[in-house]
């Protein structure tokens, strides 16, 4: 279990930060952040979206696994953690919460309305935007592939709920199934110690990993 939560942390938690230093920066100017407007994270291969409510507040969709384990209002409102973060995709935990910019950032840049060029459709008024995000507030059924931070602020945004990242999961997905279909064939051919062998890599554990998660995260 150990190794698939490393694993999973590759894909979600930001590159730029641990949870013990995140003290670093915190100083965020607010005057350059309008109601309603888009708010973008990078993280380590996925971005983490919000929509920016005014006076330091932003309403993102996060999984979290720590509500399911606890009714401590004052712990849950903490900022959420890497780990909290990546046991929440597993169980599929999640809700929309209000964080400062900073809890929200979690050290890394903010990106603004940065989808409005992507996106056929025109955003909705700043104060609909918001109205919208501060609706949807509270405990949510999270999925990674049909139901995530960046549909939700795609429905708050501009009225529709899509994902390009999902989009583009589900290619590089796709991409490792077959690879790993190659490898197979590839062994056969060879020696069957060498499928055995094949399959005790690391790579190969990870594919099978992921392949499995995917179907779960799916379901
Ligand atoms: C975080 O900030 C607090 C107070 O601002 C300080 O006491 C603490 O040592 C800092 N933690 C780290 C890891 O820098
Ligand atoms: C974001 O988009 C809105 C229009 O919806 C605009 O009023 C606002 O100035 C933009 N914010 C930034 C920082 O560009």
């Amino acid at each position: 279990m150990i190794p698939f939560l490393q694993l999973l942390s590759l894909f979600f938690v930001t590159s730029k930060m641990d949870d013990e230093d995140k003290n670093k920066s915190t100083d965020y100017d607010l005057s350059s952040y309008k109601r309603g407007d888009l708010l973008e994270v990078p993280r380590t291969l996925f971005t983490h979206f919000g929509i920016y409510l005014g006076n330091n507040r932003v309403a993102h969709f996060i999984p979290d696994i720590l509500p399911v384990f606890t009714k401590n209002a004052e712990a849950v409102a903490k900022m959420v953690t890497n780990n909290r973060l990546i046991l929440g995709v597993v169980t599929k935990a999640a809700s929309v919460r209000v964080d400062t910019l900073g809890d929200f950032a979690y050290g890394s840049e903010i990106l603004v309305n940065r989808t409005d060029g992507l996106c056929s459709r025109p955003p909705l008024g700043g104060d609909e935007v918001a109205r919208r995000a501060e609706k949807l507030v509270g405990p949510c059924d999270y999925s990674l592939l049909w139901y995530n931070c960046e549909h939700y602020v795609m429905y708050c945004r501009y009225g529709v709920a899509i994902s390009y990242q999902t989009y583009q999961f589900c290619t590089a997905v796709r991409r490792i199934i077959c690879s790993r279909m190659n490898a197979y064939l590839t062994a056969l051919c060879g020696m069957g110690v060498m499928l055995y062998l094949g399959s005790l890599t690391l790579l190969n554990t990870a594919a099978t990993l992921l392949v499995a998660f995917t179907l779960w995260m799916a379901s």
